[in-house]
């Protein structure tokens, strides 16, 4: 058996999380991520019939069964998984009556995965009806991006324009565009239900005056999304409030994304 803290899905949640909290985006224990496993590399480290223990999930996610992820822990800070992966991190495999999850690795400390867990499970039910390859569900607190659900209409085409209008390349990145959600409680299935309803169309879901989600194929691809969503945002906080001189307009947008050849929303655009 190989030594699991060698394993590279560890050094990609050690690395990306520590990333996020330096960039101001988890404080406390802000934010979450679920990343779907390949069995047979997991089965490289762990012995696949040692279920340390079994945690309900709190719905059913027949599609799912066998399914591996790696997920963080509810309750933990990402300032502290570099340092301690064992016990902010679990490595869960969904069990076959769909319902619970089965320990293989981690939450050493008795602790349990992020109460997000509905949200994540239920979009990566969506995203693989989408594309086969997703595998990464990736949720955070960025600054800019929740200051813009503040002051901007929690619509999805007019704030997916407003992004699109900050930088160029926003359009390139996701041209799929961006689902909004009002405000909601968090950490149920009622969220997790609408996240999941939303992720249908868009990559990026954002939860008004609460955060973001992400999901795609790779941490960095899912990563890369939210982060141009950020950049966007604060460019738009630090705009709004002045006069505009100029600004992309739509048939520019137009012309980016047929000189990209992308299948983007031109239902989100004002032509
Ligand atoms: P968890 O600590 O349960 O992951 O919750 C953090 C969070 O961001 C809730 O939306
Ligand atoms: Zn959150």
């Amino acid at each position: 058996m190989k030594d699991i803290f060698n394993a590279p899905f560890i050094t990609e949640m050690r690395k990306t999380t520590a990333n996020m909290y330096r960039l101001g985006w988890d404080e406390r224990n802000g934010g979450n991520i679920s990343y779907m496993l390949d069995e047979n590399e997991v089965y490289e480290y762990l012995d696949q019939s040692n279920v340390i223990r079994t945690i309900p999930i709190g719905f059913s996610a027949p599609t799912l069964v066998g399914k591996i992820f790696i997920v963080t822990g509810t309750g933990k800070y990402f300032k502290n998984i570099d340092d301690d992966p064992e016990t902010n991190l679990g490595i869960i495999r969904i069990a076959k009556d769909a319902c619970t999850a089965e320990l293989l690795w981690g939450y050493r400390d008795g602790g349990k995965f992020t109460s997000e867990l509905p949200a994540h499970l239920m979009s990566h039910i969506a995203r693989l009806k989408k594309d086969p390859e997703n595998r990464v569900i990736m949720h955070t607190h960025p600054t800019a991006t929740l200051a813009m659900t503040h002051i901007h209409e929690l619509d999805d085409k007019k704030f997916t324009h407003t992004i699109w209008e900050m930088c160029t390349e926003c359009i390139v990145v996701f041209p799929d565009g961006i689902g909004v959600l009002p405000w909601m409680v968090c950490g149920n299935n009622e969220i997790g239900t609408a996240t999941a309803e939303k992720m249908n169309d868009y990559r990026l879901v954002v939860w008004g005056l609460h955060g973001i989600y992400g999901a795609g194929k790779t941490m960095d691809e899912t990563f890369g999304l939210i982060e141009t969503v950020e950049k966007a945002a604060q460019l738009y906080m630090m705009i709004a409030h002045l006069p505009h001189k100029n600004t992309i307009l739509d048939r520019e947008l137009v012309a980016v994304a047929e000189a990209f050849g992308l299948d983007y929303r031109k239902d989100f655009l004002n032509l």
